[in-house]
């Protein structure tokens, strides 16, 4: 070959290089998955999920390219693992947490102790408090033993504080004081000794304390503020707090939540946001507007950036992440849904595209 034919297949070569090089860094929210993203950022994106859905290949496939994380929306509470005073039935929730180990993917625990979702022989048992206690001791410590090492955080205690007009006070519940377990009307008490006996079965693992509308600040969330203080001076192995946002307007107060992600990070702790949806307004085929839909996009992409604005928040988990599946149609009687990330057909949304991109833009 001649010498000059040499050089300019040489000088082509490297502008063709160049050209794939710099399109690389030029584009690359174009191209990555959720996951990818997050990752860059040190961010866990999880989504809560059903085993019975795994078999579905656009399912599976989906969740396991988007996301790094997955929580079990029911299959970790009582009335599924629980049949009877004395069994375990793990095998729903195995099937999850083999699928999230094959997949690479960390494994949120939820929820150990919560007053709904119990199974009827427990509530309507008529147990003493020395009774209950025991088996909510046996309860935490047989089922954190058993994902010990696979389960790398847990919500140990879910929405125990109120609504309405009882906002900012503790619920009253069957773990709380009808009866408790021990400790009724000595505040968070119960709740101390809850995350006591986790922290026995899996020193390892991150414990949170999660609940529902505490994400901007008001009197529910200035309780909880409270109670981590008062935890944490106990020595209560308390580690995060998790935030549950469900939005369903379409004004959230975004600069109140970034306010109460700050104050609680303030304290050490960690926050996740573990079960956002942004439910619309749907007609009676279950879609939503277009207008909504881009107005829901903004929504996910000011969460993601005000998670992200903080160091101490280290989760953004979506509940579900096909309108597929959502708890939101049986939630609002099916006023509302297209809640999540990703249509009925596994196709991505807006907000799906606003959360990839925000989480690409990490500071
Ligand atoms: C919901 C599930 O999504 C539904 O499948 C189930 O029927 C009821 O519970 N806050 C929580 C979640 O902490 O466990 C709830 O999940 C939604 C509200």
């Amino acid at each position: 070959m001649r010498p000059a034919l040499i050089r300019r297949l040489s000088l082509f070569l490297f502008a063709l290089c160049l050209l794939c090089f710099l399109r690389g860094f030029a584009a690359p929210s174009e191209t990555r998955t959720l996951r990818d993203a997050a990752s860059q950022s040190h961010l866990l994106v999880g989504a809560a999920v059903r085993p019975a859905q795994l078999s579905e290949s656009a399912y599976a496939a989906t969740l396991a390219r988007e996301f790094n994380m997955l929580e079990p929306e029911d299959v970790l509470k009582w009335e599924v693992l629980r049949p009877d005073p004395q069994s375990f039935d793990f095998s729903q929730a195995d099937q999850l947490v083999d699928f999230a180990l094959r997949h690479n993917m960390k494994v949120r625990g939820h929820t150990l102790v919560w007053h709904r979702q119990i199974p009827a022989w427990l509530a309507n048992g008529n147990y003493t408090p020395a009774e209950l206690s025991k088996l909510l001791e046996t309860h935490i410590k047989t089922v954190v033993a058993h994902y010990r090492g696979k389960v790398f955080a847990w919500d140990v205690v879910n929405e125990a504080f109120d609504e309405g007009n009882n906002a900012g006070k503790q619920r009253s519940t069957i773990w709380y004081d009808q009866p408790g377990i021990g400790f009724a009307a000595q505040g968070p008490a119960y709740i101390a000794q809850c995350f006591r006996w986790v922290h026995h079965a899996d020193p390892d693992a991150l414990l949170f304390y999660n609940e529902a509308e505490a994400d901007e600040i008001n009197s529910k969330s200035d309780a909880i503020y409270a109670m981590s203080q008062h935890l944490l001076r106990g020595g209560v192995p308390l580690n995060g707090i998790g935030l549950e946002m469900h939005i369903s307007s379409l004004h959230p107060n975004i600069s109140s939540i970034s306010e109460n992600i700050a104050r609680f990070t303030a304290l050490g702790l960690q926050v996740h946001i573990t079960e956002m949806d942004v439910a619309l307004p749907v007609d009676s085929s279950g879609n939503a507007s277009l207008a909504d839909l881009q107005s829901q996009a903004e929504i996910y992409r000011q969460i993601a950036a005000a998670c992200l604005s903080h160091r101490g928040c280290t989760a953004i988990q979506t509940w579900g992440f096909t309108d597929k599946y959502s708890w939101i149609g049986s939630h609002s009687k099916h006023t509302q849904g297209a809640a999540l990330l990703f249509d009925r057909n596994y196709h991505p949304k807006p907000a799906y595209d606003a959360m990839r991109i925000a989480l690409s833009h990490a500071p």
